[in-house]
């Protein structure tokens, strides 16, 4: 069937430039061509499903979330290394390993990420484990199939292979997550190997699959077919086959390793990822054997850990930043330092605690360190250098930025403003969140337009967004009328993001992309969420009672629901659309509402007919299809008529629903 063979001939380009482009990190097509190739695979895959097969680039989508990970026993104990940590304990490494002939050694940076372990059957990828405790480990193959540097087939391998490698996130991977996080106010990770196994361990693989990990490989674990009696032999055979490898570099003398060591350690801060070191191995599978194992680590490899990159600054400052729950944060503004390769001036303070313990003052002298080589962080005061001139650092009792009396709960670190409804450091932080890629996603609304909105008072509110108009965006600075179609068409799109982006975005605490979608997922409609009580919000499976307790206050202020409401009239989809191949019953049918319902509140209502495709205006007009009256209808009524709308009453409206 000609249908099959192009199916086929798409698959091998596109691995072929997959390969290209995340492997050999060379690629030799544009992405714009890329995409048409694999739209055209995707389309016939989808017209054809019979023809989609387990390892085709179409299949890195991961499936649906896990309830939780299988185990896997692997197949041989998973060890470690041991570690050093100065010149003489590596040179102690080389003489233990010494044998009648000195053997060569495999020098390789160590990558600081999560070991897993990876097998191909046929050829063809089969699944993969975390190391665990080393006997046993979690099954984190739906996630480990979104990374696009693994490659779902290989070509040439033998029948079976085992594999292990480091799943990994770039520098510039970790500081976007990061950022991102940071501004929906979730803890940020510490470094780039807690990321890596953060997103590893996601039982959603569409959230691994956003967080761009990547992968290489540094251990043949086991093959069959293949003779390989050199760690060098074993990692060209990995390469040959398509797998992505670690950098390597191989020295004869002991004395040359040293050398290759110091090159790393000035490498380091150039690279595109974090390392922590350097292993050393020796290169002859023979002598390995030979030298054997402890029950934790081989004695034929060692690590050598880098030191964390230190310097010492002053600080100028220690300034707050109001977050977008009100949590008042101090940094520390500093004489701006090289650390690491990138320049650093501020390092945060977390909170009134950590200035206490560390006794950081303005003016003193600090160690600064980089940790996992990106968010800075101060370890140490110079306290000799004290002249005596430094100021201590106090919480200020009131809001620097809407003046409010601040807050401290007992148990908590965090120092709060209150003023959640006025205080302007909460809106715009709110409004950065509610706009931001993972929540509503509206491009092109960044922060400086959203100082402006606020500034001129076009928006107070998130729900302010859903009526702009183009005449306003244009009496804007710096905005023509492509920004402004493009603004108002991305805020238009943003109105059908569903339940699930909404809720996430209203920026309720405790209240992740995850656990808004369970959310969404369980109850459907807003109104439902805002009604249900603690505890049947905390019935739910992974929505735990802090959560509960939160959604169910939120709902409770008088200007959640009024957000709420505004939101709705202003077009956004406030109930979970079930993607469905059946038109929607109410599709196309507009609703209006007048006098009051015995059974039913107008948001209720109004979430009834839109769950079913159908929509609610508040006006009626010759595109009215029904006008639902209740007890005390007002001119809507008369106006129904005139139009020729069809109108109902409570239980004619219920009896369309069913
Ligand atoms: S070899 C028995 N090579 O470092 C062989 N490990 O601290 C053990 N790692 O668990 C692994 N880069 O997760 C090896 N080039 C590399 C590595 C590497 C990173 C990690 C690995 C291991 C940990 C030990």
């Amino acid at each position: 069937m000609e249908k099959e063979a192009r199916v086929r001939e798409l698959r091998e380009r596109i691995r072929y430039h997959e390969h290209r482009y995340h492997v050999l990190d060379d690629p030799v097509m544009s992405d714009a061509e890329f995409d048409v190739l694999f739209q055209e695979l995707l389309e016939l895959e989808a017209e054809h499903p019979e023809l989609v097969v387990p390892d085709s680039p179409t299949q890195r989508v991961g499936g649906a979330p896990l309830a939780g990970f299988e185990t896997v026993r692997h197949s041989e104990r998973v060890l470690g290394l041991s570690n050093s940590f100065s010149r003489e304990q590596l040179d102690a490494f080389v003489r233990r390993s010494q044998q009648e002939v000195a053997p060569a050694y495999i020098v390789e940076p160590k990558i600081d990420g999560l070991s897993v372990i990876v097998t191909y059957r046929q050829g063809v990828f089969a699944g993969g484990a975390t190391r665990g405790d080393g006997a046993v480990g979690e099954d984190v193959s739906a996630n480990l199939r979104t990374i696009r540097s693994l490659p779902l087939s290989l070509s040439g391998a033998p029948q079976r292979v085992e594999l292990r490698g480091e799943v990994f996130l770039s520098r510039v991977a970790f500081a976007r997550l990061n950022a991102q996080r940071q501004a929906e106010e979730q803890p940020l990770f510490a470094n780039p190997r807690n990321a890596a196994a953060g997103s590893l361990r996601q039982l959603d693989p569409k959230i691994a699959r956003e967080r761009h990990l990547q992968v290489v490989f540094y251990e043949l674990r086991s093959v069959e077919e293949v003779e390989v009696s050199s760690h060098q032999e074993a990692r060209d055979a990995m390469a040959s086959w398509g797998l992505p490898v670690v950098e390597g570099s191989r020295v004869q003398a002991a004395d040359e390793l040293w050398a290759q060591v110091e090159r790393w350690q000035r490498l380091r801060p150039e690279l595109p990822y974090d390392i922590d070191g350097v292993v050393v191995k020796v290169d002859s599978l023979r002598v390995q054997r030979e030298l054997g194992a402890t029950s934790h680590s081989p004695r034929w490899a060692v690590a050598f850990k880098f030191p964390a990159e230190q310097v010492i600054t002053q600080v100028r400052d220690i300034t707050i930043n109001v977050g977008r729950t009100g949590v008042l944060t101090p940094t520390a503004q500093l004489k701006p330092v090289k650390v690491a390769g990138s320049t650093v001036s501020r390092a945060t303070l977390h909170n009134a605690d950590i200035i206490a313990e560390r006794d950081v003052r303005i003016g003193d002298y600090v160690i600064v360190q980089k940790a996992g080589d990106v968010i800075p962080e101060i370890v140490g005061v110079l306290k000799e250098r004290r002249t005596g001139g430094e100021v201590e650092f106090r919480m200020p009792e009131q809001c620097p930025v809407c003046w409010t009396p601040v807050q401290r709960l007992q148990g908590e670190s965090a120092t709060r403003c209150t003023n959640f409804l006025g205080c302007a450091a909460q809106l715009r932080e709110g409004l950065i969140h509610f706009v931001s890629r993972s929540a509503m996603n509206i491009d092109r609304m960044g922060p400086a337009l959203i100082d402006q909105l606020l500034a001129t008072k076009m928006v107070k509110d998130a729900g302010d967004l859903y009526f702009l108009t183009k005449p306003e965006l244009l009496s804007l600075p710096r905005i023509g009328a492509k920004l402004a179609d493009k603004l108002l068409a991305s805020i238009a799109k943003s109105r059908k993001a569903g339940l699930g982006r909404v809720l996430f975005a209203l920026g309720i605490r405790h209240v992740g992309q995850r656990a808004a979608q369970i959310l969404a997922d369980e109850f459907g409609d807003i109104c439902s969420i805002a009604e249900a009580t603690p505890g049947q919000l905390a019935a739910i499976a992974e929505i735990g009672p802090k959560t509960a307790e939160a959604v169910h206050s939120f709902f409770g202020t008088e200007q959640a629901r009024e957000l709420v409401e505004k939101l709705r009239s202003g077009g956004v989809q406030l109930v979970q659309v079930i993607p469905s191949r059946q038109p929607l019953p109410l599709a196309g049918h507009s609703f209006v509402f007048t006098g009051t319902l015995q059974h039913w509140t107008r948001p209720q209502a109004a979430d009834a007919v839109e769950a079913r495709g159908g929509r609610v205006t508040s006006s009626v007009s010759k595109h009215t299809d029904y006008l639902v009256a209740g007890a005390k209808a007002g001119s809507k009524l008369s106006q129904a008529r005139r139009h020729g709308v069809k109108i109902l009453s409570e239980e004619e409206f219920e009896e369309l629903l069913k």
